[in-house]
């Protein structure tokens, strides 16, 4: 039966309309209790869900939801490494790769716990050799930085891990990431570099991803450009994938390659060998802290009763606005600089998995999906967007994460940081009535004509609401926690919604028609075989190539002096 017509939803759209009046700020002053009932303290992590249109009954509901849906068993399915990403025919199993040595988990009767093992001692022992310095490059130095060379979940999860953890770094190697095929993203990379000691990681899982292949033939053109021999390519290359023949078709000697697995989806791979930039940045040890702390959160979603299960709660609110509410957006707003690219990372994490428009039986859905995640650091975000979530039409959603401990203690800022990200949540819940308007601006002595006019534009509504992540610091363990706690709560969604969580066809047809387009952007001929828009794009762009305005095989010389 479609998910919308079942008796958990009905429920739930019958008890939205009873709540619809009620403002959070009136349900904080009749329960002194709310902040209690409504936030759950695990560990380092502190999730407090009190500012959300909600009421005791509203949790009982969603929870009926949940189960109505089979969560529990599903989340056993995935943890077990059934095939639960049924249009791939593969298990789900990012989590085997966090969990501590001396398990099993089977896949058609094999142990991957042993694979698992043996690739993380490869990455421990490159590690030490990189960060040592007995890792030498081709005139004898040792590496000073590393390269990224990935896209999607190749590269976002490892880029904002690197950045958030940039204060827990050894200070041996610098890390640079390297993903979009716009030139300027390699060149600008490459001219702060020196071939001699850079060491290259191609991660794809695939290897047939057109942006890394296109990117790293350019950085390995770059590196023969001095390098000269084709044998000092073993030095400088090492590759990160799933697909054997196409690394070493593409030069990288198989010593140097780092494998994983078919059942590790892209955006849940930087718990694999995708993640040995991490581990090069921080040292393994650390990298092995990431995974501790997501494995914790493991056992947290497999174990706790839902009612206390911050992924379950944060994916069933994330339902109640998105289903009920119609609200098709959800903010995430990171009071701390390091994680500045949070947001984006979420972006594929959620928005890849869950923003599918047929069920698991292949029937279209009659509800909403994946809501559209974004996000910016506070307080910058405070300066640009908060204007919307206060006063626009329709409410927003977010998720407020901070640090307690800030990593540069630097006269008062830490406590201006905090300060302001509790009173957006605070302002956002309660808002400012009419009356409070009134009174405030009689205080100040206004007329009460210029009073009048300007009170409408001074309300705010208020009743927007926030979940707010506490975290005692950020560090490898706890962010380990923070992205497991988000990759859960978007399993969490994608089994309610009743879709595959873990395909992603969607990115398929562009990919398809750029192949199309590449070789008529190319050709002689006047291209027509789209539709207007299309050939009139193609066709303005190939005849400002033809008037010579960009070179048809440029021709890089990368160390030319200026
Ligand atoms: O854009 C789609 C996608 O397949 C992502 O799911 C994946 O993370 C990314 O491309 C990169 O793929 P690969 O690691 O195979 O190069």
């Amino acid at each position: 039966m479609d998910l919308s017509r079942s008796a958990a939803w009905s429920a739930l759209v019958s008890h939205k309309h009873e709540i619809d009046n009620l403002h959070i700020r009136d349900l904080f002053r009749e329960d002194s209790g709310r902040f209690e009932r409504f936030s759950v303290s695990w560990g380092e992590l502190m999730l407090d869900y009190s500012k959300n249109r909600i009421t005791p009954h509203t949790v009982e509901l969603l929870l009926d939801l949940a189960r109505q849906a089979g969560l529990e068993n599903m989340r056993g399915e995935m943890f077990q490494g059934e095939p639960i990403n049924f249009t791939e025919q593969r298990s789900v199993l990012h989590t085997a790769l966090r969990r501590p040595p001396g398990y099993t988990v089977e896949i058609d009767g094999l142990n991957i716990s042993d694979e698992i093992a043996d690739v993380l001692r490869q990455m421990k022992v490159c590690c030490e050799k990189v960060i040592s310095g007995k890792w030498k490059g081709y005139t004898g130095k040792r590496m000073t930085d590393i390269v990224n060379i990935g896209i999607g979940g190749s590269d976002l999860g490892p880029c904002m891990v690197a950045e958030a953890l940039r204060p827990f770094a050894h200070g041996k190697l610098q890390v640079h990431f390297v993903s979009n095929i716009d030139g300027t993203h390699s060149i600008e990379t490459l001219k702060k570099l020196d071939p001699e000691t850079t060491l290259f990681i191609i991660a794809s899982k695939t290897f047939t991803t057109q942006e890394t292949l296109t990117n790293a033939i350019t950085a390995r053109g770059w590196f023969l450009t001095k390098a000269l021999d084709d044998s000092h390519i073993a030095k400088h290359f090492i590759a990160v994938s799933t697909n054997r023949a196409k690394v070493v078709e593409f030069g990288i000697d198989e010593a140097n390659m780092f494998r994983f697995w078919d059942w590790v989806g892209g955006r849940y791979s930087l718990w694999s060998s995708i993640g040995l930039s991490i581990a090069l940045y921080l040292g393994f040890d650390q990298f092995q802290e990431l995974l501790n702390g997501a494995h914790a959160m493991d056992q947290h979603f497999l174990n706790e009763p839902l009612e206390s299960n911050i992924p379950v709660l944060l994916g069933l609110l994330g339902i109640w606005y998105n289903n009920f509410f119609e609200v098709s957006s959800h903010a995430v707003i990171p009071y701390d600089q390091y994680m500045h690219r949070f947001p984006a990372y979420l972006q594929q994490l959620d928005m890849e998995s869950n923003g599918k428009r047929v069920n698991r039986q292949g029937s279209a859905v009659e509800y909403a999906t994946g809501p559209v995640i974004w996000g910016e650091p506070g307080t910058n975000s405070q300066h640009a967007f908060f204007q919307l979530l206060h006063q626009g039409p329709n409410f927003i959603p977010a998720d407020f994460i901070v640090p307690l401990k800030t990593q540069n203690p630097v006269g008062e800022h830490h406590d201006i940081l905090l300060a302001n990200c509790f009173a957006q949540t605070e302002a956002l819940m309660k808002g400012k009535n009419e009356q409070e308007v009134k009174d405030e601006l009689e205080a100040a002595g206004f007329e009460p004509s210029e009073l009048n006019t300007l009170l409408p534009h001074k309300v705010f509504p208020g009743n927007r609401p926030t979940n707010t992540i506490l975290l005692s610091e950020l560090n490898p363990y706890t962010l380990g926690s923070l992205i497991a706690m988000y990759e859960h709560k978007v399993f969490v969604q994608g089994i309610i919604w009743d879709v595959n969580s873990f395909d992603q066809w969607g990115v398929e047809l562009g990919k398809q028609l750029a192949k199309t387009i590449f070789p008529e952007i190319q050709g002689s001929e006047t291209v027509t075989s789209h539709d207007g828009s299309t050939n009139a794009l193609i066709n303005a762009y190939r005849e400002y190539r033809l008037k010579g305005k960009i070179s048809a095989s440029p021709q890089l010389s990368f160390f030319d002096e200026p």
